[in-house]
């Protein structure tokens, strides 16, 4: 087998391409092939200075990923990269594309550094449950201050050339777009100036106290709560401030293959894999997708004005339709302030904002406006009726070809589909709250939904930079469906002597960003409330239905829009409302309810045992094709710790027969609303994981 790593001698420079598509990850094999490249480099007699960089759209963008886990292969990477430093001819290290985790700690093993201005650099080991375990922690705070390197290192954030070049990590950004002249330039240059070698790990390290680690900690407990490589990542760092460079690097090692063995580890690499598994579905494979350049959206309320601004920011023209000029108005205003708030966030310049102002982004009360779009998306009442009457009129007006998408949460797509004459073009387009911040985007096909429209559903959310996943039409479709059934359970755990309250602190604690009430205070509890409405009239009679959302309601207090719901909002602050606890109370009197003591292990129970029997029945039904889709579901919109790798990854962490047994000892409180899936049952029958059903 040839190798991925080639040495080319021209004159007095050696240069040293890495040819490993798609991202130049280091497998053994380029380790290997480095290593051979530097000594032979280093052994040819007439070469003054070696050349490192990588061919196609990138650097070096790290590790691979897909050797973790498995006996670890010689070379070891720390010694590949030590061996470069301690070349005694100038290693150059030309970067481009994304240098990251191992492909950065190779650069910060070269003696020299220079990139292309569109080159990005980051050490994103900790988004994988990791940290950089090739000296990354020990030579960047050589070049960087400690506060910087401290910063890259514990959120794994990747920072341009810009920025490189002036914390010291690199120390040119070269003109043009070709990387390996700009190494050789630059390389002549040390030749020519006699500059020599300059290890990284002989520099001295830039000094900070304890203070400054210990306020790391501290701020990290809060940010990464319940995540140990945050915390590892500034221990190692710590190291590279008060050891020597030889044990600093040993320290690190230690702690990186103690990361290496964690299950949160294992559970953040099968949140990377599944994300890229998504979407890949075979209806799909080879199918083009359609053009997509004008965006309609009609309704301008919370989602119709983020879904514009997400359409917007990602650089398409957006008509958005209300149904007056004043409902027309507030959500031109908002969908400005949105866009205010990325300027403000440097995510968005002035101009670019003024430029979207005055021709990307058009509002009307006339549908006639949506003629050229080549997508709509519809944002209106989450009401049947309404939403089949503004289909009716788009299918009139739209041109063919023209995707017509519902973001509507619950209902069902295919009756929508059929108050058209192009069913195969419409589909759902189910964005998460805020849409413009949320990565989730529910991709509902319907029965007649076309591939091709289902490829250029995925094709938008890459545009807009949101994680698709398929979804089959069903109440509430992958996510709200499982919410659903778990928020009933949560009730349960209240009927039987919880408080909302009790219940949000302790899934918070577990992980979660917020307690699911909390949650329904933001989105608007008047949303459930209108499904639970809805199927008032088809509910089972053995359904214990908890009534005290529905008493809210009654009362007005919808959550944070009306200022009060389970939490009374006031000054920008939340606090737990008593009168909650008080409609609760009165509710277990009038069924004769002993409250009980509710550990709050015992509320993480029910609620993942409730997410994972409702998930198991949205796999076996096709709803969702596999566990998989089910966890990146969650860990992209309802905010479920992506440490836990999601729900269906949880689940086989913790045991299939633990949550059956689970099931099995809540049924005894209500075995209408805990019947085990069939699926689980057969899992656990025959001792195989969710995860076996992943391809
Ligand atoms: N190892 C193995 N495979 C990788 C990989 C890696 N480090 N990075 C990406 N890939 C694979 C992806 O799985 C995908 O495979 P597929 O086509 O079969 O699905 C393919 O490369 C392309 O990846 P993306 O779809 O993500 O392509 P993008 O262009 O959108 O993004 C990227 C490219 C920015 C490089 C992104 O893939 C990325 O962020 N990769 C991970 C980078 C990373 O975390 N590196 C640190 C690794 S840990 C480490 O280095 C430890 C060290 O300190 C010892
Ligand atoms: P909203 O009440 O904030 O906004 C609805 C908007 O539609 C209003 O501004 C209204 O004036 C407008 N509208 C009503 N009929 C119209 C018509 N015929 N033509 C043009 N505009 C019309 O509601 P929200 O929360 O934005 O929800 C919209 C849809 O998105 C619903 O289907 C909802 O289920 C769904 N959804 C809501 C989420 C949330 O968290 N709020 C999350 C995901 C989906």
């Amino acid at each position: 087998m040839t190798s991925p790593v080639s040495l080319t001698i021209a004159g007095d420079i050696a240069v040293i391409e890495v040819s490993h598509p798609p991202v130049n990850a280091l497998s053994q094999v380029v380790r290997a092939g480095l290593a051979d490249c530097v000594s032979r480099a280093a052994e040819t007699e007439d070469v003054q200075a070696i050349v490192i960089y990588g061919a196609g759209r990138t650097f070096i963008a790290g590790a691979d990923i897909r050797e973790f886990g498995k006996p670890a292969l010689e070379p070891y990477l720390p010694e590949v990269i030590n061996k470069i430093e301690a070349t005694a001819k100038p290693v150059v290290i030309a970067l481009h594309g994304t240098a990251l985790g191992g492909g950065l700690e190779v650069a910060l093993g070269g003696h020299y550094r220079v990139a292309l201005s569109s080159a990005r650099f980051g050490l994103p080991e900790v988004t994988l449950g990791l940290l950089p375990g090739a000296g990354g922690t020990q030579r960047l705070p050589r070049l960087a201050p400690v506060d910087k390197a401290l910063a890259m290192i514990t959120t794994g954030r990747q920072i341009d050339a810009k920025q490189a070049l002036e914390l010291g990590i690199i120390d040119r950004v070269a003109d043009g777009d070709d990387v390996r002249t700009a190494g050789i330039d630059f390389a002549r240059e040390v030749i020519a100036q006699g500059k020599g070698v300059r290890p990284t790990s002989a520099l001295a390290c830039h000094a900070a106290d304890a203070q400054v680690f210990d306020a790391a900690r501290a701020k990290l407990a809060q940010s990464a709560r319940g995540q140990i490589a945050p915390q590892k990542c500034v221990d190692a760092i710590q190291g590279a401030v008060t050891l020597p460079f030889a044990k600093g690097l040993a320290q690190e090692r230690a702690l990186f293959q103690d990361l290496m063995r964690s299950d949160q580890r294992v559970a953040l690499i099968h949140a990377f894999f599944s994300e890229r598994q998504v979407g890949k579905l075979p209806q799909i494979q080879g199918v083009r997708a359609r053009e997509l350049a004008t965006v309609g959206v009609v309704g301008g309320g919370t989602m119709g004005a983020g879904i514009a601004v997400s359409a917007l920011l990602a650089g398409l023209r957006v008509t958005l339709a209300e149904r007056d000029e004043d409902a027309l108005e507030r959500a031109g205003t908002t969908v400005s302030k949105l866009l205010m708030g990325s300027v403000k966030r440097n995510k968005l310049s002035q101009d670019q904002y003024d430029a979207i102002m005055a021709s990307g982004f058009k509002s009307t009360t006339d549908y006639a406006d949506f003629t050229n779009a080549d997508v709509v998306i519809e944002a209106v009442f989450e009401n049947m009726e309404v939403k089949k009457e503004v289909f009716a009129r788009l299918d009139a007006i739209c041109k063919p070809g023209a995707i017509l998408a519902s973001n509507t949460s619950y209902l069902d797509v295919n009756a929508i589909a059929a108050m058209t004459s192009r069913p195969e073009d419409v589909i759902g387009l189910h964005f998460f709250s805020p849409a413009h911040v949320m990565k989730l985007l529910e991709v509902v096909v319907a029965d007649k939904t076309s591939p091709e429209v289902v490829a250029t559903g995925f094709a938008l959310a890459k545009v807009l930079r949101k994680v698709a996943v398929r979804s089959g039409v069903c109440d509430g479709f992958i996510g709200n469906r499982i919410l659903s059934y778990y928020r009933k359970a949560l009730d349960g755990a209240v009927m039987a002597g919880a408080s909302p309250f009790d219940v949000d602190r302790a899934l918070v604690n577990f992980g979660l960003a917020m307690g699911p009430f909390a949650v329904g205070d933001l989105a608007g509890l008047d949303i459930g409330w209108a499904t639970r409405k809805r199927l008032a009239p088809t509910r089972d009679p053995r359904e214990a239905y908890a009534e005290f959302s529905d008493r809210l309601c009654e009362m007005g207090r919808f959550g944070r829009k009306t200022g009060r719901g389970f939490y009374i909002y006031e000054d920008g602050k939340s606090a737990p409302d008593p009168q909650v606890d008080e409609i609760i109370v009165a509710e277990r009197a009038a069924k004769k309810i002993d409250a009980r003591t509710i550990s709050d292990q015992e509320i993480v129970d029910r609620y993942m045992a409730a997410m994972v029997n409702e998930a198991a029945r949205v796999v076996e039904e096709g709803i969702a094709l596999r566990p998989l889709d089910v966890d990146v579901v969650f860990l992209n919109g309802y905010g479920y710790p992506r440490w836990r790798g999601g729900p269906m990854h949880y689940a086989d962490t913790v045991g299939l027969d633990k949550i059956l047994n689970d099931i099995k000892a809540f049924a005894a409180e209500d075995d209408f609303l805990w019947k085990p899936a069939p699926l689980l049952q057969r899992l656990v029958a025959k001792g195989e994981t969710f995860a076996s059903l992943n391809p």
